[in-house]
């Protein structure tokens, strides 16, 4: 009911339309009748009786009466047609708007193929619903009962008769009903894991080209496609093993009528003309018990769909906007963390992290790799929430502040890059659409990536492939820095953002940030000690607690892990000399 009620939310607004389209269909349903009735009404006068001169007449009516039926058909077709492909146009943007609602957790825990399935395959199934299930269910609901109406009315004891069979029909078509629901949750189901395969394999291409696995990738697909076509067979089984049932007896209307009707007009209690409009709406009996079996395979095809969609639309994000902000429109930038601690399902990853930064400074995070330096940064940013402790910019907790607000004043240059399918201007004015070409161009600038786009026949139109295929490794850390910085924010994160460029352009792109960071907070989280030296607080990670704190010419007296590190990196130079070296 649940799941109606969802759909009906969407259906409610065309319910006039639907109502004069229902109508219609009532009277397509009506026209229906009249010519097996003229057909009848010609074998008696005219071929019986004798009686040429209304051939002429009632052939024009059956002329008539079926190309208006044709015009009314085609009329209310396209209506449905209209109020279905409007229909699934809102209930993509309702589920579209839902998806980026939602927060790092259900990316995490989804898989884009499953996604995919619903806005494609299960939408597909709901406008099918909408644009032709309805009105058949009706039309042939219709049809039937003034096809037995019509009957009784020619010869009711043929009426009745006929009727007989028809429970057993009924009940078929019902236990068929419930057989086959499951099979179709179970279709969808793997349509959506066939998706996500397809999916990866064309996201992860390079990869599987760069380890051959061309053929592991065939039989993963292979296995999958095998499952989706046993369950879509599993489901034909049971179909085919209740349809000829239902055929047999939607038949035996056909056999009794010739029988039984043929001993009738022999015994002279049905003229030859009765039998005909009686055999013409045998068909009017015949067609919706038929149909019933493809309109009930349709109806469980589309409770199965709109269960899938309102399970997504029903998931609600973890990370929750608080019901009365605090209004921050620009934060200064003064971030504070309190015995912060944080569990990816249940696994600890973070543990008492305390530390404070003042607007203007700038915070390096080093540590080995799964230390959890960019979980640190995706706390600040609300990406999840922390499990204990209070993170707080410019006094105000963060789960207080508006999570709009709060991300607006952060710009973060991720570690994980991810450039849109887009020109190079667009990928670098994504946070700030209304940056004039100029701003754009000194943010390229100050990321060092100016030259370079230059340097492309189309410069900044240049247009870049999905995920920023085309470019280089640190062409794309520099085109994220410089979308980072045209945002323009008081809180600046750069993960791992220089890691790919070479020493020289690196230490260019600290140079010419150096300015730009003097009035914003800064976090820098790298593994090469040149791009942290510099900055005021040097946070030393390792499973998830800060081992290490201080300047760099701190730590390096501490001789600890960052001091390793140096070493390791300055290779053969003399650190023993670390107190002059700072
Ligand atoms: N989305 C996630 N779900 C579950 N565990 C995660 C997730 N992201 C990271 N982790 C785990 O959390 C730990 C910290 O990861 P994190 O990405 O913060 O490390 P990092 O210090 O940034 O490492 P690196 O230097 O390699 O970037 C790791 O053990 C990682 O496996
Ligand atoms: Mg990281």
């Amino acid at each position: 009911m649940k799941m109606f009620k969802w759909y009906w939310d969407f259906l409610k607004k065309y319910k006039f339309k639907m109502a004069l389209g229902l109508m219609l269909t009532l009277l397509v349903s009506l026209m229906q009748l009249i010519n097996p009735y003229i057909e009848g009404t010609i074998i008696d006068r005219v071929l019986i009786k004798g009686e040429v001169g209304v051939l002429i007449p009632l052939l024009s009516i059956i002329i008539g009466v079926t190309v208006f039926r044709c015009i009314v058909k085609f009329g209310y077709q396209m209506m449905y047609e209209h109020i279905s492909q409007d229909l699934i146009f809102k209930m993509r943007e309702e589920i579209y708007c839902h998806l980026q609602n939602q927060d790092f957790n259900f990316f995490d825990t989804t898989r884009t193929g499953d996604i995919m399935a619903r806005l494609t395959g299960d939408i597909d199934a709901v406008r099918h619903f909408t644009a032709w299930v309805i009105y058949n269910v009706f039309d042939n609901f219709l049809t039937f009962t003034f096809a037995v109406v019509m009957i009784f009315f020619v010869n009711a004891k043929m009426a009745r008769i006929l009727l007989a069979i028809t429970p057993i029909i009924a009940v078929v078509a019902y236990k068929m009903t419930n057989t086959v629901r499951p099979s179709f949750f179970a279709i969808r189901e793997q349509f959506s894991k066939l998706n996500s395969v397809v999916q990866e394999n064309i996201s992860g291409n390079r990869v599987v080209k760069a380890f051959a696995k061309e053929e592991y990738e065939i039989e993963k697909f292979s296995r999958q496609n095998e499952l989706f076509k046993e369950k879509n067979l599993d489901s034909s089984r049971i179909w085919e093993k209740y349809l000829p049932v239902l055929e047999f007896f939607a038949s035996m209307l056909s056999i009794v009528l010739i029988i039984v009707g043929g001993i009738m007009v022999i015994r002279k209690n049905l003229t030859l003309g009765e039998l005909v409009i009686i055999n013409g709406y045998i068909w009017a009996l015949n067609n919706p018990l038929r149909m019933a079996g493809w309109l009930i395979n349709d109806i469980q095809r589309f409770f199965a769909s709109i269960d899938r969609l309102i399970n997504l639309v029903n998931e609600e994000p973890k990370i929750k906007n608080p019901k009365h902000p605090i209004q921050k429109e620009k934060v200064r930038g003064f971030v504070e963390f309190e015995n912060v601690s944080f569990c990816y399902r249940d696994i600890p990853v973070l543990k008492n992290i305390s530390f404070e930064v003042h607007p203007g400074q700038t915070v390096a995070i080093v540590g080995p790799t799964g230390s959890g330096k960019s979980t640190l940064i995706n706390l600040i940013c609300r990406f999840y929430d922390c499990n204990s402790g209070k993170i707080r910019i410019d006094n105000v907790d963060i789960k207080d502040m508006d999570k709009k607000e709060l991300r607006d004043n952060i710009a973060a240059s991720m570690q994980d890059i991810f450039l849109f399918s887009d020109t190079i201007e667009g990928n670098i004015s994504y946070g700030n659409p209304n940056a004039s070409m100029k701003q754009v161009q000194w943010a390229a600038q100050v990321a060092d990536a100016h030259e370079f786009i230059e340097s492309f026949p189309e410069g900044y139109d240049t247009i870049i492939g999905e995920r920023g295929v085309g470019l280089s490794g640190g062409q794309k850390q520099r085109i994220a820095l410089a979308r980072a910085l045209l945002k323009n924010p008081s809180i600046l994160i750069l993960d791992d953002t220089t890691s790919s460029v070479d020493i020289e352009t690196e230490y260019k792109i600290h140079k010419t940030l150096k300015p730009f960071c003097e009035n914003k907070t800064t976090f820098i989280i790298a593994h090469r000690i040149s791009s942290v030296k510099n900055a005021d607080l040097i946070l030393v990670l390792n499973h998830g607690k800060i081992v290490e704190r201080g300047t760099h010419g701190e730590l390096l007296q501490k001789r600890g892990y960052y001091y390793d590190v140096f070493k390791n990196q300055m290779g053969d130079f003399d650190v023993s000399a670390v107190g002059e070296v700072c």
